[in-house]
């Protein structure tokens, strides 16, 4: 990627100041010291003393961990606990009438519900679910906008044991019919619609789309209530959420859940062509994220704390749904668009509810530099103590402007790495002990036994970098992939590196102070404004299409997005030229928008006669990345079958 350069020279540092070092919930140098020689003399008992202190159980554990059938880890197996009794039920003595969610929408109005209103919200649609025949083990799909009914919903599934798996609202009928169908969903709790900038989504419409392509599992939809507009109904199949609700008791008895019972399901990108679906324990997936939140936020009892991120994504389901809740903090939750009406908008809403913690992606703040500083300092920020960025390599220059600018040297930035596979945050600087390097996220959390290696899982240093891996099983660790125990063993803990090591399928390296830079992907998984996007998925969806032979799908560096995704496409048809080949590419973008959704669509295609292979028929991706970059081709192409149809690839449709 183009910040390669450009972190490899970062040498700046800086430190968290005396105030929040003096402040912070990990602070002192001996205490962080002492959780590291700890969890490294006594690993399991670390984890066992941490999951006895943050999380309520119903049944005690004995077992702290069980690696009888590994990689199928099983962490404190023989406890039983209930996620959404620790996120709502066990703060009502002290804090029923503390404020949990501050709901935000796209066109400002706002709510706020405490943790006794939401408690009593989830209640009800828990029961709500119950009346439906949803109970322990069953999955249910949530296709919601960023509301709060969509935290709701997936309290509700948590409170009586349903598996929950969310489809990001921007994901096509057809990418929503695949998900439902790997899940074998019973019920898709959507909403009529949804608003982000302005504009209706309609939702549910795609849900009856999805729906009519298949789905056979699913016997129910219910439908939330969002927008006053006609909504096309099934009668006996769709059901209006708040109809369903109206009567409910307003205690819904937890589902007592043992540890290793999945809690959700969630699809992400990998290397084929099909979503994997990455399944999450109750206990351990809770552990990691009550943990990091705590710590990595530094949560205070009075902090009010925002993630931009859509409850779509994992980021969503830890530092949005669970972290945050089981912690008992107060969060802003914001439905619509950042830069919506205008590019103050977020500062706005800093500004608006005081703010202390912000958490957002690189691919935001860089959009939001690009527009001047005299906007984010129009607004009062002063609320803010700590920064946060997931989800993509940051810029140094993105870091020091958000350092700067927004956090006027005063806010420590906490740059987390992880994925939806770990749950949680896997590494980042703890904001009041460790300093910070712009575009590293530094280390990795006490506990966590991240390194580099090499292809024979040997540790290695230098700049060249090497794989990511985690060396020992760790709580919040992904269970399997949903429907595929063997893909998760291959793809995860891979036999050439002995087959204990989670490899993250990231490459990095690590410098002299230990600290890790994230350098990009080893597999075909692109990184496009913090989404996770399969090469071979686009392809796929390309290949779908009638008029297409064949594709290839890359990577080109993008200054906002990270990423952009450039298609080179082989047609059924003569080489389009001019008019028709513009026209051509416009209706193949808008073709990977329906199939996928739109943020898969790509920024540039490109036609050719056929696609550049070597003579056994591999296609050469890394020259087509070069292709896609407008380099200037200075690789060896003697092994190409036909170098001629080079220039016709670095033709770009203008
Ligand atoms: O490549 C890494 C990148 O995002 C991938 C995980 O994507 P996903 O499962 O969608 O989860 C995103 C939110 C946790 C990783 O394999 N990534 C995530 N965080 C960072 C990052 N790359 C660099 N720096 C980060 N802080």
């Amino acid at each position: 990627m183009q910040h390669f350069d450009s972190v490899l020279k970062e040498n700046r540092i800086f430190k968290p100041s005396d105030d929040f070092r003096q402040a912070a919930n990990i602070g002192q140098l001996e205490d962080y010291q002492n959780l590291w020689e700890f969890a490294d003399k006594d690993y399991l008992q670390y984890w066992a003393d941490l999951a006895r202190d943050l999380i309520s159980w119903k049944k005690p554990f004995m077992t702290i961990f069980d690696d009888s059938n590994a990689p199928f880890y099983k962490w404190f197996p023989d406890g039983k606990l209930n996620v959404s009794y620790n996120c709502l039920d066990r703060h009502l003595p002290d804090k029923g009438n503390k404020t949990a969610l501050i709901f935000e929408s796209d066109f400002g109005q706002v709510s706020s519900f405490s943790y006794a209103q939401l408690h009593n919200r989830v209640c009800r649609f828990g029961n709500a679910l119950r009346e439906l025949g949803i109970g322990k083990g069953d999955r249910v799909v949530i296709y919601m906008p960023m509301l709060v009914e969509a935290v709701i919903a997936m309290q509700a599934c948590a409170r009586i044991g349903a598996v929950h798996s969310v489809v990001f609202g921007g994901f096509s009928a057809g990418a929503l019919r695949d998900r439902i169908e790997d899940a074998g969903a019973k019920l898709v709790i959507t909403a009529n619609g949804g608003l982000r900038g302005g504009k209706i989504i309609p939702l549910k419409e795609t849900v009856d789309e999805a729906l009519d392509m298949g789905c056979p599992t699913v016997e129910n939809v219910v439908v939330y209530y969002r927008l006053n507009i006609d909504t096309a109904w099934r009668n006996g199949r769709d059901l209006w959420w708040h109809e369903l609700s109206k009567h409910q008791p307003e205690f819904c008895e937890p589902e007592w859940m043992n540890s290793e019972d999945p809690l959700f399901i969630l699809y992400t990108s990998g290397s084929t062509g099909k979503p994997k679906g990455i399944v999450h324990s109750s206990a351990g997936y809770l552990l990691g994220a009550i943990n990091t939140f705590r710590n990595v936020f530094d949560n205070k009892p009075n902090d009010v704390y925002w993630c931009t991120a859509d409850v779509g994504w994992i980021t969503g389901h830890s530092y949005v749904c669970y972290g945050p809740l089981a912690n008992g903090a107060t969060q802003v939750i914001y439905e619509g668009v950042p830069s919506y009406p205008d590019p103050g908008r977020i500062w706005r809403i800093i500004q608006r509810h005081k703010i202390n913690v912000f958490y957002t992606s690189p691919t935001l703040i860089r959009s939001l530099t690009r527009v001047g500083d005299w906007i984010p300092n129009k607004y009062d920020l002063s609320s803010l103590r700590l920064l946060g960025s997931v989800g993509e390599p940051i810029n140094p220059s993105a870091w020091m402007w958000l350092y700067e600018v927004i956090g006027k040297e005063r806010c420590p930035i906490v740059d987390t790495w992880w994925q939806t596979e770990t749950g949680s945050i896997m590494l980042s600087p703890l904001p009041g002990i460790n300093s910070m390097k712009p575009g590293s996220c530094a280390l990795p959390l006490p506990g966590i036994m991240a390194d580099v290696v090499d292809e024979t899982g040997q540790r290695i240093s230098g700049q060249s970098g090497g794989l990511l891996v985690i060396k020992r099983p760790f709580p919040s660790m992904l269970r399997t992939i949903w429907n595929d125990d063997k893909r998760y063993q291959a793809t995860y803990f891979p036999a050439e590196l002995g087959g204990k090591y989670y490899v993250a399928g990231d490459s990095a390296h690590r410098d002299e102070d230990g600290y890790f830079w994230i350098l990009g992907r080893t597999d075909d998984v692109l990184n496009v404004s913090g989404h996770r996007l399969g090469t071979m998925e686009i392809e796929s969806a390309l290949v779908a299409n009638p008029q297409v032979a064949e594709a290839a799908v890359v990577g080109r560096p993008d200054e906002i997005k990270g990423e952009a995704v450039v298609a080179f496409v082989v047609l059924n048809t003569a080489l389009p030229e001019g008019q028709e080949a513009r026209d051509l590419a416009e209706q193949l973008k808008q073709w990977v928008s329906k199939e996928i959704g739109k943020i898969a669509r790509p920024e540039d295609i490109r036609f050719a006669e056929n696609l550049p292979k070597t003579r056994s028929g591999k296609i050469m991706r890394r020259l087509l990345r070069s292709i896609a970059k407008n380099e200037v081709i200075t690789q060896d192409v003697s092994t190409l079958e036909n170098p001629q149809i080079i220039g016709q690839l670095q033709r770009q449709v203008l």
